[in-house]
């Protein structure tokens, strides 16, 4: 199994957004995926239960559980598994991060990848996963503070690849809630491009300011299951993007 954390301590890029669009991907593509939801909101936890309310090949614990007690009980028989973000999650201490580790090891040997969602608080549930992960993946808003925001993401990551996790690969800075028409996004775009290079996600590998993705979070659907004039163009442009994350997390 291939962990990816999506991780963006500044609130409101669309981490959620991002996060369950690739777990939805994922999923389409016949990976099994395991989905781990670190947000107390529980955003993400709520599109996936609704979206796959009734489906049989789905099952939902909680985060917490994966924190307190031995998951070798988990009915890993399913094709999609969502640990869900819950405020419990508020309990967790550093005594509980071996359990973990552990239920974590556990898991990896029934699933395919695994997409963890994180709050935009920096602590614990920021932390936890990032010990475990093979990628992280950092959605950023061009707004002021974008430059700020990626030097601080880019020091906690190479602080944690130091001292807890060398195997740690950083797969970019993905631009969220793109707006191509506005000047000033795009200086900030070039702004970024030039300090991060190598870091940045090329210009037509963003994900845009759409209202389709207001609609997605609304219906608890992607945005390629949206039926109605405007989402599935979203999708023709976007999808690819989640597509080429996910291929590329399985076949590294
Ligand atoms: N590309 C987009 N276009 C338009 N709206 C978007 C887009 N991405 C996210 N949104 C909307 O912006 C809001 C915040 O998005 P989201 O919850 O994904 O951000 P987040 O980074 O997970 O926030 P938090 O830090 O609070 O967890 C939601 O209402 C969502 O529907
Ligand atoms: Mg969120």
């Amino acid at each position: 199994m291939k962990t990816v954390v999506i991780s963006n301590q500044k609130g409101g890029v669309g981490k959620s957004t991002i996060a369950t669009h690739l777990a939805m991907q994922a999923h389409s593509m016949n990976l099994k995926v395991l989905f781990v939801d670190f947000d107390i909101q529980g955003n993400s936890s709520k599109f996936l239960s609704s979206r796959f309310k009734g489906d049989k090949t789905f099952e939902q614990n909680s985060t917490y559980n994966l924190f307190s007690e031995a998951s070798s009980d988990i009915n890993s028989d399913v094709e999609f598994y969502l640990a869900s973000g819950t405020s419990k999650l508020a309990n967790i201490s550093e005594e509980n991060l071996q359990t973990w580790v552990n239920n974590h090891n556990f898991l990896s040997d029934h699933f395919d990848i695994c997409i963890v969602d994180t709050p935009p608080t920096i602590g614990l549930p920021q932390i936890a996963p990032m010990l475990v992960c093979n990628y992280v993946l950092s959605p950023i808003e061009l707004s002021a503070f974008s430059i700020d925001g990626a030097t601080n993401m880019l020091k906690t990551l190479t602080n944690i690849k130091k001292n807890y996790n060398s195997k740690i690969e950083f797969l970019g800075l993905l631009p969220s809630r793109f707006n191509k028409n506005n000047n000033r996004q795009k200086t900030i775009y070039h702004d970024l491009t030039n300090k991060f290079s190598s870091y940045m996600y090329p210009n037509d590998m963003v994900v845009p300011e759409r209202q389709a993705f207001a609609d997605s979070s609304y219906l608890n659907l992607p945005i390629w299951e949206i039926k109605d004039h405007v989402a599935p163009k979203v999708s023709t442009k976007t999808r690819p993007v989640f597509l080429d994350i996910i291929s590329k997390i399985v076949n590294k």
